[in-house]
């Protein structure tokens, strides 16, 4: 059965029901057949998608770029300082004068009210790209991939989040688990649990759903018998870089390194990351960080394990595209 989400913006995860989400991610798989099979049909051509950055971003902008062509669609992308949303203009004008102009509006931001503020005014569908609250496209790939690599129904994963478990990342999943009926593991130190108000959320949709959820100081508990293992940076953007040591100090035993990955009991077990990831020292930032923490091997996640073959972060990465 086909659900009818023309029109419909994707602010957030807590917008859809679970068989909507159901929907777009068979769709999703149906777009990757037919991409790798050469038989895509263009199903946008003449629309035109404004993609707003007010943070910076590799995999989202190519996916929504990539996607829009490959559907027959336009793009116009603005970057930060593309525009005069935030500094001349506010949020609710720039929608009403590109809603006027555009088909949809991608957006990626600081905080979540502003996107909701651009799909107020807009009168397009508006599409969140990331904010500090929520990252619904990342779901959607990270969902996708979940069931490529483990082949099981979504009600039958079972998954571990470690890390900051207050940021987009961890409010997401603990979202999206419930409502697609699976078993999610947060690891991560009190200081830096989730949200009440989003766990009561996820509580609410899994009395329907049968999702169950365990939050955890305990990293070896939360990820006891999983399926995978996900995690984050523990430094987002638009954080100060002052909070590096005490964030490291807080994060540093819930690090996904190969004692944790054995620590699953599960030999098949998977790692999973959103990127970009701090793994080595091939990065400005990486190299800086590493060095002032004192965490040679990496940070959230080793480079053993990032360059292991139970990572699949590459799958991931692309299926951005095709879930977008
Ligand atoms: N995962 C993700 O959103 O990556 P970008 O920041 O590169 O878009
Ligand atoms: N929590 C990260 C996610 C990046 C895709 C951030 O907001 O920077």
């Amino acid at each position: 059965m086909a659900y009818n989400l023309k029109n419909r913006s994707f602010v957030k995860e807590l917008d859809f029901e679970p068989k909507e989400m159901e929907f777009l991610l068979d769709l999703s798989t149906a777009l990757k057949t037919a991409k790798y099979a050469g038989t895509e049909q263009p199903q946008l051509s003449g629309k035109n998608i404004a993609l707003l950055f007010e943070k910076t971003s590799t995999r989202t902008r190519a996916a929504f770029e990539v996607a829009a062509f490959d559907q027959g669609a336009h793009v116009t992308y603005f970057d930060p300082s593309g525009s005069q949303m935030g500094h001349k203009e506010s949020i609710a004008d720039t929608g009403r004068v590109l809603g006027r102009m555009y088909d949809a509006l991608e957006y990626r931001g600081a905080w979540q009210k502003d996107v909701e503020e651009l799909a107020a005014h807009a009168g397009v569908p508006v599409y969140n790209g990331l904010t500090a609250e929520w990252h619904p496209t990342q779901m959607l790939a990270d969902f996708l991939t979940m069931h490529e690599a483990s082949k099981k129904p979504y009600n039958t994963i079972s998954y571990a989040f470690m890390g900051d478990l207050r940021f987009n990342m961890a409010r997401s999943h603990i979202v999206m688990a419930a409502l697609m009926g699976s078993d999610l593991r947060l690891g991560g130190p009190a200081e830096l649990a989730p949200p009440a108000d989003v766990l009561e959320a996820a509580n609410e949709i899994a009395e329907r759903t049968g999702a169950r959820s365990t939050v955890t100081e305990d990293p070896d508990e939360a990820v006891k018998g999983v399926d995978f293992i996900h995690t984050d940076v523990w430094v987002s953007m638009g954080e100060p870089k002052d909070v590096w040591t005490s964030r490291v100090e807080l994060l540093r035993p819930y690090q996904v390194n190969t004692d944790l990955m054995a620590a699953t009991g599960n030999k098949g077990v998977y790692f999973m990351h959103c990127l970009p990831a701090f793994h080595d020292s091939n990065t400005v930032v990486g190299k800086e960080m590493m060095e002032h923490t004192n965490m040679p091997n990496g940070i959230e996640v080793t480079d053993a394990v990032f360059e292991s073959p139970a990572s699949i972060v590459f799958d991931q990465a692309e299926n951005r595209l095709h879930t977008i």
